[in-house]
């Protein structure tokens, strides 16, 4: 995992001249449910800034809110109060189309359960989105093929999500989430489903890309080894964050990812 990142997919406006700035925003984000006559309030009166290269770690129990608010912060669906900023754009003010054409260029997202298309390759799938983001057929596919390897399945190529193990299809999905050199990657347990060694892989795919493309990533993670190596890690409980120290490797009783909501 020390191969260079291939020049094509830096993004010509890394480095420097990008950090400090805001890439993605909460702001004053309220979300409730309506379940017939019941109204479930999962987020109340929350608000994030993540900086351009920055690494947070989202941690909460079950049923807090994580992949909600994922969800919202990549435009999937749309905040009951509030506003979601990806760099700098309002997109709950705008239409379907635009909403993801701009997630498209600014967004990757690993949902928690891949959700891979699945009459297509795990080629067909990490080139997508760089085909829908306007670029050339070859291009697409070389960049897919870079990626893949670089998630160790470039004997995989060709093998659809249902020839895939669970892991491999998670790998998949995170080649595919980072296609289009993203300002901004979103994370739902991208090492759920994986072996530590695979874990392990993965982490350091994130932690190069962050370092050579000065990608953010928000990662909603049970994983501890993930949690610690990301620059905040924030706690959803009762609908809003708050900022948490993380227990050093060895420390798991104390650690805040084993406490409850
Ligand atoms: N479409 C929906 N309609 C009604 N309630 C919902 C809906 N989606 C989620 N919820 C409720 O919102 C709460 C938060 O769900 P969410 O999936 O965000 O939790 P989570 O923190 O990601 O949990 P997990 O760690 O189990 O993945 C849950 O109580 C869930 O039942
Ligand atoms: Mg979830």
């Amino acid at each position: 995992m020390t191969t260079k990142i291939p020049e094509d997919l830096v993004p010509p406006a890394s480095g420097a001249q990008t950090r400090g700035k805001v890439v993605l925003a909460a702001r004053t984000v309220a979300k409730a449910y309506r379940q017939g006559s019941r109204t479930v309030e999962v987020l109340g009166n929350l608000d994030l800034s993540v900086i351009a290269g920055e690494r947070i770690a989202i941690i909460g129990a079950s049923g807090s809110g994580k992949s909600t608010l994922l969800n919202l912060l990549g435009g999937l669906d749309d905040p009951s109060e509030g506003s979601i900023l990806v760099n700098g754009a309002d997109i709950a003010g705008m239409n379907e189309s635009r909403r993801a054409q701009w997630r498209n260029r600014h967004l990757g997202f690993v949902y928690q359960f891949h959700h891979l298309l699945g009459e297509f390759s795990a080629l067909e799938n990490v080139a997508m989105p760089v085909l829908i983001g306007g670029s050339k057929m070859a291009d697409a596919r070389r960049i897919g093929r870079q990626l893949l390897e670089r998630v160790g399945l470039g004997n995989r190529l060709h093998h659809k999500p249902g020839a895939l193990s669970g892991g491999e299809r998670q790998r998949v999905a995170i080649a595919r989430s980072l296609a289009t050199s993203p300002t901004c990657v979103l994370m739902d347990e991208p090492t759920g489903n994986l072996d530590p060694d695979t874990a392990e892989t993965v982490l350091t795919l994130i932690l190069d890309l962050n370092r050579e493309l000065a990608t953010s990533f928000v990662i909603v993670t049970h994983d501890h080894d993930v949690a610690a190596k990301m620059d905040r890690v924030l706690r959803l409980s009762h609908g809003a964050l708050a900022s948490v120290s993380i227990a050093k490797a060895g420390d798991m009783a104390t650690s805040p990812l084993a406490q409850g909501p």
